[in-house]
């Protein structure tokens, strides 16, 4: 199996993506989460993170809480989507797992240092804020990491926090600018292939189905966020953005996109936080990200299903 770091802010969709995870033993080895400031603030990321592991049957994952702002600005949050507590929909008791003491940033850095290069891949689900601070504080360690694959930006979809940001990069666009200029190679998750892995009727009835506690949950959470997604883009469902990370390590050839510049947008005001992605290959900037573009929604609904089922 794969090693991997969560980088998180649930956040519901989030939530899905780590219950996929943590299904998948025999292709993902969680060596930890990393709480980030994000859909809501650190102390509720944190608290979700742990709640979500319980959920899932995997109290002995550990789980640290890192940034609780971004690098240089105020922290922006996403109540209107995902309610007061991140995970708003079904009622759910408090943690009893511990929160690590070791902050997330300094798990980031020893893990990269300690593990052999290239055999840890970082995914991101929320603002880059601890990846950065990590690359900052730690440089050496831009170049052991296997891959980062990220939930973030936009292109033909442009934004959804902004007419042209998406949230994750919007929070903190410094931070995405460090990690985009890393040299670690990434792959990206942008709205426009998360806008096709959209829930359904049929397939939020499938998780309710499984009858199962977690089944139950991911059921409630997508009616959740549903309502807000549907009013606001008129679509059939809600967009399950984080779960595509996910799905990508486990079943790559689901998902197809190219290899092109994404440079990020930190100066202008009307733009803050835009993935100026060169599709087209107009420039002559070097590619630094497979920037993903479309995805077998049948097969990736199937995937977590499946998966799901298992908790
Ligand atoms: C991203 O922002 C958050 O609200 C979601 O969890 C997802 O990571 C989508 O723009
Ligand atoms: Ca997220």
């Amino acid at each position: 199996p794969r090693k991997i770091i969560i980088d998180t802010d649930p956040g519901q969709d989030d939530a899905v993506a780590i219950l996929l995870a943590l299904a998948s033993p025999e292709d993902l080895e969680v060596l930890g989460l990393t709480a980030v400031a994000g859909n809501v603030p650190l102390p509720l990321t944190q608290k979700n993170a742990r709640i979500i592991c319980e959920l899932a049957g995997k109290p002995e994952i550990r789980v640290f809480a890192g940034c609780d702002a971004p690098l240089s600005r105020d922290l922006v949050t996403a109540e209107h989507v995902h309610g007061k507590t991140g995970l708003d929909g079904p009622q759910m008791a408090d943690p009893v797992m511990p929160l690590q003491d070791q902050h997330a940033v300094d798990f980031i850095i020893d893990t990269l240092r300690r593990e052999p290069a290239h055999t840890v891949t970082l995914c991101p689900l929320g603002p880059l804020t601890n990846i950065a601070t990590a690359f900052l504080r730690a440089p050496d360690i831009m170049a052991r990491v296997q891959q980062i694959v990220l939930m973030g930006g936009a292109y033909f979809e442009v934004g959804n926090i902004t007419p042209t940001a998406e949230f994750n990069i919007y929070v903190d666009p410094e931070a995405a600018d460090i990690v985009f200029k890393s040299g670690a190679p990434i792959v990206v998750m942008p709205l426009d292939v998360t806008h096709k892995a959209l829930t359904t009727r049929a397939r939020i009835e499938a998780f309710r189905g499984l009858g199962s506690e977690p089944g139950r949950m991911v059921a409630e959470w997508t009616d959740f966020f549903e309502r807000f997604d549907m009013q606001k883009y008129g679509s059939e469902g809600a967009p399950l953005h984080d779960p595509c990370v996910i799905a990508y390590l486990i079943r790559p050839e689901l998902f197809t996109g190219r290899h092109i510049n994404v440079a990020i947008e930190t100066q202008s005001d009307l733009t803050l936080g835009m993935t100026v992605a060169d599709w087209w290959g107009v420039t002559d900037r070097p590619a630094n990200a497979l920037f993903i573009g479309d995805l077998d929604a049948e097969g990736f609904y199937q995937l977590l299903i499946e998966r799901i089922a298992r908790l």
